[in-house]
């Protein structure tokens, strides 16, 4: 495959990668020099909505729950882990159940969570950076495509994976050549991307039985998984140190709020990231707020509303989540091709 790589100026999606990249070596080494934003190169390519050999495009089909466009969709994440970064871990975490438009048929929910750590780590030694998108579409309307709910930020995971992958192995050959074997929260960080299913209502109405299908299953699943005796953490939710979960993104100048407290200084990071590539004229869109327009938010600005989406069952079980997802829902909340 030939891909055409120009220096970043691409915009609001590159910027998203971007800053998700720099926000998982921030917190985890040192701010990212400027020369090091210059370099970063985005393969447009990759996110051409006709190129089948892209990140994106294969995906732009129906993917509601256990129809062939959604089989079609997993082997797309498989043969890119597999064939792209085979040393990383795929992991399915499967379940069933019935929703109120499909009958006494079990659906099938399959979410597939692929994982890169530090290789002296132990099973449950490893806390993750966690970035997560659903990859399932909506029932009805037929033929809704979710350009942005969330092929996009499916496309985007892929594409940081590929990304960071070389940095990460050589930070972790650094650290093995100085002896800096780990314990500690920042040596022993991992990345984890989790494609959740069944995140999409089946009928009309959203409700907490109808909807969130796969993140309910997965956060009860590791809830009640226990590391090895000894592990620096109980369990697999444990293991997540943040939970980054991108929605509704790839429309033009989204504005993304500042959700949670408990996160706040992430988000923070991430808008001082933004703010340093617009200053460096990296960023193609001129948008008069940043896209992270929120960064000045003080605590008793923070209300207790937030949107509705697969983070819930996480954060009920206490773990720090980061929403990506706009306010305002963007106003074209679908993209047919041809
Ligand atoms: C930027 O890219 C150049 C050319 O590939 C390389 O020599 C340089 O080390 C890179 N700088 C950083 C900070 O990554
Ligand atoms: C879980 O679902 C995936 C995707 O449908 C499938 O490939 C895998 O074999 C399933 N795993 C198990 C243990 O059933």
């Amino acid at each position: 495959m030939q891909h055409s790589q120009r220096p970043s100026s691409r915009g609001h999606l590159l910027y998203l990668l971007v800053l998700q990249l720099l926000f998982a070596y921030t917190i985890a080494y040192q701010t990212l020099s400027d020369d090091f934003l210059r370099n970063l190169t985005l393969a447009e390519s990759d996110f051409d909505i006709h190129n089948q050999e892209g990140l994106l495009a294969p995906i732009l089909i129906p993917r509601v729950s256990g129809t062939p466009g959604q089989a079609k969709t997993q082997q797309h994440f498989v043969n890119f882990f597999r064939k792209e970064l085979p040393d990383w871990t795929l992991l399915w975490q499967n379940s069933t159940g019935t929703t109120p438009v499909t009958g006494d048929r079990q659906i099938p929910f399959s979410n597939l969570i692929v994982r890169k750590e530090p290789p002296w780590t132990k099973p449950g030694q490893a806390n993750y950076l966690t970035l997560v998108a659903h990859y399932d579409s909506k029932f009805k309307p037929d033929n809704f495509i979710g350009a942005i709910d969330s092929a996009v930020p499916c496309a985007i995971l892929m594409h940081i994976a590929r990304f960071v992958d070389k940095y990460m192995k050589q930070m972790h050959e650094e650290m093995v050549a100085l002896g800096e074997l780990g314990g500690t929260v920042p040596m022993d960080m991992g990345l984890q991307i989790i494609f959740l299913d069944g995140e999409e209502a089946f009928g009309p109405a959203w409700t907490s039985t109808d909807s969130l299908y796969g993140s309910r299953s997965l956060a009860e699943e590791w809830e009640h998984t226990m590391n090895p005796a000894l592990s620096n953490y109980r369990d697999p939710l444990n293991q997540i140190s943040i939970f980054v979960l991108l929605d509704l993104l790839g429309s033009a100048n989204p504005r993304i709020p500042s959700y949670f407290l408990p996160t706040h200084w992430a988000y923070k990071n991430m808008a001082s990231v933004e703010d340093r590539m617009r200053k460096l004229g990296l960023l193609e869109t001129k948008p008069a707020r940043p896209f992270l327009y929120e960064a000045g938010k003080v605590p008793n600005q923070f209300t207790k509303s937030f949107v509705g989406d697969d983070h819930e069952p996480f954060m009920k079980r206490g773990v720090p989540i980061l929403h990506l997802i706009p306010l305002e829902l963007p106003r074209c909340l679908a993209y047919s091709p041809g």
